[in-house]
């Protein structure tokens, strides 16, 4: 009930955000042949932009609250300048979609509220029809409703009161429809175009692409670095080992033996450090098995007590598989050296169209993307594919990270 309540109080601020409508669109209208008088045109103009401005404003964060999805304001930056401003205001298409929307705001608004009033009366009258019939006194001329509809028969009159009820549940319901029709139509015509969208999502991809390409670069460099520093330098050692070995064999067989030993001590070390490091490129049980045998590795090799909830059970692309690994590995080894965390409790699961991964711990919090690299590194492989992290650590905890890959299907 009271909710019910908060939506007849939603629909009347409604109604009244939208009561200015006539005024600012006969201000729009007149602007034009006011300009004939010196300016006059620009300044109703200007005043009913203003004036649309913070409404739709006011408007656009209650529908948020509705849907629960922000609705971003569409307009073009201003410029500095009036003329300038002016001509940036005519040319915005979110300006005459907004006096579209105080029009269309007008009728919704009254009509809504008229509507839901009218139910509740209809309701209340035809649910006491029985009592209204026994006591108000007949007039001539005009009657209530009840009395018309039944022509004082009390008979006739009990027939209205389950037709009351129904009328009275649909006079419950309908204004949670009324709230999020009127949300809607504000999400539709004050927020932004999809062209705007569309062209906003290019500019995100843009940006998570130059991201990835700086990304690969450095991932190369380190590989580069890691073959240089750790097999290269081994195999020099090996040959220089070999070469000794090679001029003493005949002179000092044992002291070549020994060296002979040393290079392969070499070349065991090296084999090791390739193995780590294709290891780090690409797991060979990503590969082999995919991402779900590899994630459940992952689980069991923790040292802390870990538990998964698996629903996933095809491959998907290469990359998509690499992104969510690296992910998991990151987030478990995160909560390994930072969280003290006593549980954690990792989610993959396939919706279909992206996988939505969560991974949760129950230590003291405190992540912060900005104070490494490893979950600036999550973020960024999530927005190579548009998908998104979402950390959420209060202090105290718990930690919860939720990621989203999109996977196509
Ligand atoms: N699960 C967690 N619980 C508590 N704090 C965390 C958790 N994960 C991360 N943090 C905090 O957030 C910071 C950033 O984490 P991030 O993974 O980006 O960097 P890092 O682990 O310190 O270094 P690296 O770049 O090697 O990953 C960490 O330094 C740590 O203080
Ligand atoms: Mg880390």
């Amino acid at each position: 009930m009271r909710s019910h309540g908060r939506d007849l109080g939603w629909l009347a601020v409604s109604a009244m955000i939208g009561l200015p409508a006539p005024v600012l669109l006969f201000l729009v209208v007149a602007s034009v042949p006011a300009s004939v008088v010196a300016g006059l045109g620009v300044g109703f103009f200007a005043a009913a932009v203003w004036v649309t401005r913070r409404l739709a404003g006011v408007q656009r964060r209650r529908a948020a609250a509705v849907l629960g999805a922000p609705v971003p304001e569409p307009y073009r930056p201003l410029p500095a300048g009036a003329l300038a401003r002016l001509r940036v205001v005519l040319r915005d298409r979110a300006t005459w979609f907004d006096f579209a929307w105080a029009a269309c705001q007008f009728v919704a608004g009254l009509g809504s509220l008229v509507l839901s009033a009218t139910l509740w009366l209809g309701a209340a009258q035809c649910l006491t029809a029985p009592v209204l019939q026994a006591v108000l006194p007949r007039r001539a001329g005009y009657d209530p409703l009840v009395l018309e509809l039944t022509g004082r028969s009390p008979v006739l009159s009990w027939i209205l009161v389950p037709i009351g009820v129904g009328v009275a549940v649909v006079a419950y319901r309908l204004p949670r429809r009324l709230v999020r029709g009127q949300a809607r139509l504000a999400a539709a015509l004050l927020g932004p175009g999809s062209t705007a969208v569309l062209a906003e999502r290019v500019g995100r991809l843009t940006v998570a692409r130059a991201a990835t390409v700086d990304a690969s670069a450095a991932e190369l460099r380190r590989i580069e670095r890691d073959l240089h520093d750790g097999a290269q330098a081994r195999l020099v050692a090996m040959s220089m080992s070999l070469g000794v070995a090679e001029d003493v064999i005949d002179t000092d067989p044992a002291g070549a033996k020994a060296l002979v030993a040393e290079a392969r001590a070499g070349a065991g070390t090296a084999l090791a450090e390739l193995r780590d490091l294709v290891r780090g490129i690409h797991p060979p049980v990503l590969a082999d098995r995919g991402l779900a045998a590899a994630v459940e590795a992952l689980v069991l090799d923790t040292a802390y007590p870990a538990d998964l909830d698996l629903r996933l059970d095809r491959r998907l692309a290469a990359p998509v598989e690499a992104a969510g690994y690296f992910a998991v590995a990151e987030a478990l080894a995160n909560a390994g050296r930072h969280s003290g965390a006593t549980r954690v409790h990792v989610t993959v699961l396939d919706a279909g169209a992206a996988l939505h991964i969560t991974v949760r711990d129950d230590g003291h919090g405190g992540a912060d993307p900005a104070r490494g690299t490893g979950l600036l590194g999550i973020q960024r492989r999530m927005a190579a594919f548009d998908g998104t992290l979402r950390v959420s650590s209060p202090a105290g905890g718990p930690t919860v990270l939720e990621m989203e890959l999109p996977c196509g299907s």
